[in-house]
């Protein structure tokens, strides 16, 4: 394969394969639920029983094992697996290396989310099934039945097009009837006045005609109905969910990929339409018009409507085992589908590292292997969908044939009239219509159900900061800043600070500093409440961050990250994020203030140049001048200031130094320092080493006791001054 020509075709059928994941009891019933997402990290799997075995082994013969595991048994595709050797650290101690290094030939991780129904069974240690003892948990509420809620505001549109459909099937019911009584009462029967002939043949005619015009009306209804239901509904849940999805925790958006998370907001959300689009009106409508044409098919001719019925199991036992494999393959694409957005927004962002390291052919091969991929699931829905076509379309075809053979024996016997089988006939089609409808609803709904569970995936999580109900707004803040022995940890048994404990008076300005890794970002983030600490609290004025409105709280803070983040758009457009209705000469003061109005007003068009979804068109010292204009127009109380590294030439680099003295003046500011202006001009400085506070005090005080500080400041600023003064 070459990375621009033709892509080869992966094997067609991935066959199913057994493979083993060993984990603990307790998180078996999570997975067993709602299967084992990929944003929980690597699943590592193996495909051999001996390899688990080994684990276990390792596992008893551990004093302090104390957890009990399972073995979830997984019927996996082998593409859905990524070849990945598992991590040493996870390995139980004690395993021989030789053991070590098998067990890392061997182990895989699932690529892709692997949905529930793909967990085929649980084992204990020694290869029973444990299944049993891990009954499903107590009800939760079916997605369908929330995705319906949010039809709730247009069940009027609804109605209407349920009703206009009902019409728009019933309407044609009347033709076989007409038919029949034109077969037998006016063409075939003898000795009738050929005036009566005439006038009943026009009177049904222009009668039929004009319930033609009703049908007319009532198809145009259906559509549009149906169709504006289905489009402001969808259009709800996708507002909806952007909504919830921007208020999740930071944690959420490190774990899942930007482009993953388009994916769903953007392609599951337009399957899940189709549910509402069609399924929804037509499932009534067919209902009713089956139940129509049995009472009729039946009172016509009950022996003929049995005989036609006899082939009706095979359709049902299509939708049964057909259906759930239908909306499994589905949920496979979009889960596949995810993998290569994500992965896309991923290589398109970072196109400058994919050039730089020349990886463009391998790329491209990487590409095509996930394309690849997504086709054969693809494939394996679309060979669903397919046998489905075909069990549905054999009834349908198969059971006017049975009826036309009893009817004939009927006819030549003397028992039916020709225009009762014609009838029979016409009504029979129409019964399989709307059954075959029912069975293309069947992977519609399978389709749009398997959607919809994505989507309230992301429904159902929770942000971990959440705002308390009763919490309090804080109308004007004095900007003093407490830690009361706070700890924090990304993962529980793993904590990042350390019983933290300083007070930081209003106005004063902070200097942060530590090796890298020791929490300092960290620490920052905490003020925000971008997390919350595990232990111990933050006070703002007093109160505890956790009684305050996160709007209210955050529009005191002002922060400045390390790279500037800006938006397409123009340069006052990016500015106005800060504060929407800031005027002409405000936004003028904020650039002069942040060194930036001389070069804003050089670019082509001042302040209405448009700048790339990153500024493209800026560079990085400006890029950092915008970020403090921003920064100015918001005018907080608190600032916090990851300090850029990038090294500046010196003339911007003083510019820059400028702006931030003009800042931080008068605010209480945490500024993660990189700048020896920063540390020389903090009101005081403090010193950080994992996670804990080993040194506080000014840059004097600090450097005359040695310790961390002074070789911290040899290793990272001395050598600033030098090439600053
Ligand atoms: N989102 C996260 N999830 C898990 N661990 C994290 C996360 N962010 C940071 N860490 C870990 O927390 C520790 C402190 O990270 P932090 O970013 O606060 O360090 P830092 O002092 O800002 O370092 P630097 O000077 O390099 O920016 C590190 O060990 C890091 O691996
Ligand atoms: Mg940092």
């Amino acid at each position: 394969m070459n990375g621009r020509g033709g892509v080869r075709n992966l094997p067609f059928d991935p066959h199913g394969m057994i493979f083993y994941h060993l984990c603990r009891a307790d998180d078996a019933p999570k997975y067993l639920e709602d299967g084992m997402a990929r944003s929980d990290g690597r699943h590592y799997v193996f495909d051999r029983w001996e390899d688990i075995r080994v684990l276990i082994a390792a596992l008893d013969a551990a004093v302090s094992a104390e957890p009990e595991y399972v073995v979830l048994v997984l019927d996996l595709d082998a593409d859905m697996l990524a070849i990945g050797p598992i991590a040493r650290r996870r390995l139980p101690p004690g395993i021989s290396p030789e053991d070590v290094e098998r067990l890392q030939r061997h182990s895989r991780y699932p690529e892709v989310d692997v949905s529930a129904p793909r967990i085929v069974d649980v084992k204990n240690a020694v290869g029973d099934s444990v299944r049993a003892h891990f009954a499903p948990r107590e009800y939760r509420r079916a997605p369908v039945w929330r995705f319906l809620s949010y039809v709730r505001p247009y069940w009027r549109y609804v109605a209407v097009a349920t009703a206009a459909g009902l019409v728009k099937f019933l309407v044609p019911l009347v033709f076989p009837w007409m038919l029949r009584v034109l077969l037998d009462d006016v063409v075939l029967k003898r000795g009738i006045d050929p005036n009566v002939r005439e006038r009943t043949t026009l009177y049904l005619v222009l009668g039929v005609l004009a319930l033609n015009l009703l049908w007319m009306g009532a198809t145009y209804l259906r559509s549009v109905y149906a169709a504006v239901a289905g489009h402001r509904m969808i259009r709800d849940l996708r507002v909806a969910l952007f909504d919830h999805v921007q208020r999740l925790s930071h944690s959420f958006f490190l774990r899942h990929q930007t482009g993953a998370i388009v994916s769903r907001v953007v392609s599951d959300i337009s399957l899940a339409q189709n549910f509402v689009g069609s399924a929804l009106t037509n499932v009534w409508m067919d209902s009713a018009l089956l139940l129509a044409l049995i009472i009729i098919l039946f009172s016509i001719h009950p022996m003929m409507a049995l005989v036609s019925l006899s082939l009706m199991p095979i359709y049902v036992l299509s939708l049964r085992y057909i259906g759930p494999k239908i909306r499994l393959s589905t949920r496979e694409v979009q889960q596949r589908l995810e993998v290569l957005s994500g992965g896309l927004h991923e290589k398109v962002a970072g196109v400058s590292v994919v050039k730089g390291f020349a990886r463009e052919t391998q790329e491209a091969q990487l590409f095509a292997t996930h394309a690849n991929k997504l086709l054969n699931k693809v494939l394996y829905s679309v060979r669903y969908t397919a046998a489905n076509e075909m069990v549905v379309g054999f009834v349908v075809h198969s059971a006017p044939v049975l009826v036309v053979w009893y009817g004939v024996t009927q006819i030549i016997a003397g028992r039916m009239t020709v225009g009762e089988l014609t009838q029979f006939l016409l009504y029979l089609g129409m019964f399989y219509f709307p059954l075959q409808r029912l069975s293309d609803l069947s992977v519609v709904l399978s389709n749009s159900l398997a959607a919809i569970d994505r989507v309230f995936e992301y429904f159902d999580t929770q942000p971990h900061v959440v705002e308390r109900p009763d919490a309090r707004s804080l109308p004007d803040c004095l900007g003093a800043i407490m830690f009361e022995h706070v700890t924090f940890g990304y993962e529980p048994d793993n904590p990042v600070l350390r019983d933290v404990d300083l007070t930081i008076a209003p106005g004063e300005n902070v200097a942060l500093v530590g090796p890298s890794g020791a929490g300092k970002t960290t620490f920052a983030n905490l003020v925000p409440r971008f997390y919350d600490p595990s232990a111990g609290r933050l006070l703002l004025d007093g109160e505890d961050l956790r009684d305050l409105e996160l709007a209210s709280l955050r529009r005191h803070i002002g922060i400045v990250s390390q790279e500037t983040i800006l938006f397409s758009g123009t340069v006052q457009e990016n500015l106005l994020l800060a504060k929407p209705d800031a005027g002409a000469e405000e936004i003028e003061a904020a650039l002069e203030a942040a060194n930036a109005r001389e070069f804003v007003e050089e670019l082509p068009e001042g302040l209405w140049t448009e700048i790339g979804e990153r500024g493209a068109v800026l560079s990085g010292g400006q890029r950092q001048r915008l970020a403090l204009a921003r920064a100015f127009l918001k005018n907080p109380r608190i600032l916090l200031l990851d300090e850029a590294t990038s090294a500046l030439d010196s003339r911007a680099e003083r510019r820059i130094q400028q702006a931030l003295a003009r800042l931080l003046k008068g605010r209480t500011s945490i500024v993660i320092a990189h700048r020896l202006s920063t540390i020389l001009n903090a009101d005081r400085i403090v010193v950080l080493e994992a996670g804990r506070i080993v040194d506080l005090g000014r840059h004097a005080e600090l450097l005359a006791r040695g310790g961390l500080y002074a070789q911290l400041y040899h290793e990272q600023f001395h050598h600033v001054r030098e090439e600053q003064t």
